[in-house]
């Protein structure tokens, strides 16, 4: 096996520079029970993380909250020194007061010390991609996007993206930057945000699919990604990957796992070639 990211067909340039593979990784899910502490298996998290670059993944989405910091630290003993096409994409804008609670917090201090931290933690110089978590309702949107124009401006981060949000939301952000990707729910069974993605894919903005396997009920597979599994002689969820990829030239999934059978078998999803047929009844299936 070669270790170039030309094992996975299929490139997107963030920001018209960042070229990686579209299908990344997830690094929500090396961490523990409720995304808070230590993984369960530390040791196979890290092989996870240790294996992306021979499967030729080279675009990691973590967070300052998973963990909060484990993730980053994780990727940091895994990964670094760096590899020069590697793309870490990391967050901030959600604090965390315990497992499984996330509060938004976009007031501009929280944000930039969060830079900071994450910095800090990846063992970076500049964030290649830094997106607003979430817009937090109780701070003037304009004051969250003016701070994610003071990163940029301050080179503290490279491109800068967004999530959960709007078309309102981008046009909005776009008078303060560049927004150079969407990060918002979106999966074969959850299309909520179709117009987002329309609209990122008419202006060349990566749009990055969180919980593409809906974490993990899209693996069950109902009858129709079942039967369209067998004929591939593939999994329910490769073919929910194949699916998003399709779907679109800026789909950028990035399934989570912390196992390395799990990370194969999502990255190898990217080989699936589905037939036209097959795409539109997945597209019109009203039950997968
Ligand atoms: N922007 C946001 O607000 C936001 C919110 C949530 C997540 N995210 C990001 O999106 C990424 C993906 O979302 P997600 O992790 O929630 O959901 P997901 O990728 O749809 O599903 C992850 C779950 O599916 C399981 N899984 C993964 N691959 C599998 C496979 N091949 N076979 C069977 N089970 C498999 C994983 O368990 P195992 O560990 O056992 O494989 C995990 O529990 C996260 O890692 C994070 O980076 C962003």
């Amino acid at each position: 096996m070669t270790n170039t990211a030309s094992n996975v067909p299929g490139r997107f340039v963030i920001g018209g520079e960042l070229e990686v593979a579209r299908i990344g990784f997830g690094a929500m899910r090396i961490t523990g029970r409720g995304i808070w502490g230590e993984p369960t298996d530390r040791a196979e998290a890290l092989r996870t993380l240790r294996e992306l670059p021979d499967l030729g993944v080279n675009f990691v989405d973590t967070a300052d909250s998973y963990g909060p910091g484990i993730s980053e630290m994780l990727i940091r003993e895994a990964l670094a020194p760096y590899r020069h096409d590697l793309v870490i994409a990391t967050k901030g804008g959600l604090a965390r007061t315990g497992p499984d609670q996330w509060k938004p917090l976009g007031r501009p201090e929280y944000l930039i010390q969060q830079v900071h931290q994450s910095l800090r933690l990846l063992g970076v110089e500049q964030i290649a991609l830094w997106q607003l978590h979430r817009i937090d309702p109780a701070v003037p949107r304009d004051e969250q996007f003016g701070t994610v124009q003071y990163l940029l401006d301050s080179g503290l981060i490279r491109y800068a993206g967004l999530s959960e949000v709007s078309l309102d939301d981008i046009e909005a952000a776009s008078k303060y930057f560049s927004v150079a990707t969407v990060q918002n729910r979106y999966n074969l069974a959850d299309r909520s945000s179709e117009a987002v993605l329309n609209f990122c894919a008419r202006h060349g903005i990566g749009f990055i699919p969180w919980y593409p396997l809906a974490a993990g009920a899209l693996t069950e597979g109902g009858s129709i990604l079942s039967r369209i599994a067998q004929r591939h002689n593939a999994k329910p969820s490769q073919i929910a990957l194949a699916w998003l990829l399709r779907r679109s030239p800026v789909m950028l999934p990035i399934p989570g796992t912390a196992r390395v059978a799990h990370l194969r078998e999502n990255v190898a999803a990217a080989r699936i070639e589905l037939s036209d047929a097959e795409f539109d009844a997945l597209s019109q299936a009203s039950e997968v």
